[in-house]
């Protein structure tokens, strides 16, 4: 409001006392009672005063709008700004209308399912594609619970762990032949609601399916003819009939067949940790003694070679699958063998972290550069080739831990630093650790 319009709301304000002044001024001489002058002083100030008021107070209250001609003076400034406050209210309110409108058609138009939940896990809105997708329609389902439309036992779980950082996959019962990829992310005050995505991933779920199967299939019907190969290989090369020209060769052959098998064999290690997500056997496994185990079978992989020491927590076990893990802590473990030259240092630890029990190799070899780390736990890939097969490495041993790693819930950190080393940690959930002496007292009691 401009001071220089407020001051003119003034001016008006005390010209319109001015007038009864005089007239009391008048009344006054002519020996009228001064109760009766102030009282006529007063009465039209008080008059229009009352009049503007329960004006407003009516508009107000039946949510009229406030419209021109306005009073003059400074009741004139209060109409004049409540009505640009309401002007005001009015085009947010469009804005937001506008926006709700724009945001649903959008919602509308996604092909994946969405839905949004209350905090008992009951549908409070979903779009179009959530009723072809998940047999949610809203509004008929509003107030279901969500758990009673998507039956399904892991979703459940799901639900109620509250841990959304992994996608569930499901087939929902209406319709068998679709596959959902769903994801739970928290929003809203106090991030008590939930919203549900819901994907379509039917065709990568069945092209995935087929390369697992081929790959599983392809390297299953190799290794019995390449075993045969590798026997006849074995056989040839010590018989004592074989020309002596023809042994190097023979052993060439020998050792390509041998890189072959140990491919086949890691290529179906990855199908079987595919084909399920959690390990079928779970045990305490005893990490301390498997390893002790590794580094003796590192120490005769180096050769005396390389410095390896390992600090171990002696009492503290895990619980997962026992040849799942000494893969996976063997690979690491060999890998800072292979990878780094004569003279380096390993150093192997295995403790209770703040986050969790944590396995880590550490050496100080030549590093990876940053553009290969995302890479590295990728299928077949290695950063030096060349020096990487002379090293007899095919490139799918950290493919082997990342999958173990995640069928324990456990993550994989990697950084190294050119020149300096690197350092692989496996840190575990906290609910997988066990302590050497309650297992022993369960083993006894
Ligand atoms: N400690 C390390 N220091 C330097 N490079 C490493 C180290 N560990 C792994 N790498 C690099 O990461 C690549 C991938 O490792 P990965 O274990 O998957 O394959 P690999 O060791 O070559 O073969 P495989 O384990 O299948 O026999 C390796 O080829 C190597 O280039
Ligand atoms: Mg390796």
């Amino acid at each position: 409001m401009p001071a220089n319009s407020i001051g003119r709301a003034i001016a008006f304000e005390l010209s319109f006392l001015l007038l009864p002044i005089a007239g009391g001024v008048l009344l006054a001489t002519l020996g009228v009672k001064l109760v009766w002058i102030l009282a006529l002083m007063l009465a039209p100030a008080l008059a229009r005063n009352l009049y503007y008021l329960t004006r407003l107070a009516l508009l107000i209250r039946r949510q009229h709008r406030l419209a021109p001609p306005f009073p003059r003076g400074l009741w004139g400034e209060v109409y004049r700004s409540i009505a640009r406050y309401q002007q005001r209210g009015r085009k947010s309110r469009k804005r937001q209308i506008r926006f709700t409108r724009r945001f649903r058609e959008a919602a509308n138009a996604v092909p994946d399912a969405l839905v949004i939940l209350d905090k008992h896990h009951r549908v409070e809105w979903a779009n179009p594609a959530a009723a072809k997708l998940m047999n949610l329609r809203w509004s008929e389902d509003d107030g279901r619970l969500f758990t009673d439309i998507l039956t399904n036992p892991g979703l459940d779980a799901l639900i109620d762990a509250g841990d959304y950082t992994r996608p569930l996959e499901v087939a929902p019962e209406h319709n068998r032949a679709i596959i959902l990829s769903l994801r739970i992310t928290p929003f809203g005050e106090r991030k008590r609601q939930r919203l549900v995505v819901g994907r379509d991933i039917t065709k990568i779920y069945h092209l995935n399916m087929i390369r697992r199967d081929f790959v599983a299939n392809a390297s299953h019907e190799l290794r019995t003819p390449l075993t045969v190969i590798s026997g006849f290989l074995e056989s040839l090369q010590d018989a004592p009939g074989t020309p002596v020209a023809h042994r190097r060769p023979l052993t060439l052959m020998r050792n390509q067949t041998d890189r072959m098998c140990s491919i086949i064999e890691d290529l179906l290690t990855l199908s079987r940790l595919e084909m399920h997500d959690s390990p079928e056997e779970q045990e305490s496994v005893d990490i301390p003694d498997e390893i002790h185990l590794i580094v003796q079978e590192a120490q005769a992989l180096s050769n005396g070679r390389h410095r390896i020491r390992a600090r171990v927590d002696e009492d503290l076990l895990l619980i997962g699958s026992e040849p799942e893990l000494r893969s996976a802590f063997s690979n690491l473990v060999f890998n800072a063998v292979k990878h780094t030259p004569e003279g380096s240092h390993i150093e192997i630890t295995w403790h209770d972290a703040e986050s969790g029990p944590r396995f880590t190799v550490e050496d100080n070899g030549p590093g990876i550069a940053p553009e290969h780390l995302p890479r590295l736990t990728e299928r077949f890939y290695r950063v030096d080739r060349a020096r990487s097969r002379e090293s007899g490495g095919t490139g799918l041993g950290l493919a082997i831990v990342k999958h173990v790693l995640n069928r324990h819930e456990a993550r994989l950190t990697i950084s190294s630093e050119l020149g300096h080393g690197s350092i692989f940690s496996c840190t575990f959930p906290q609910h997988s650790a066990l302590v050497r002496r309650e297992v022993d007292i369960s083993a006894t009691g």
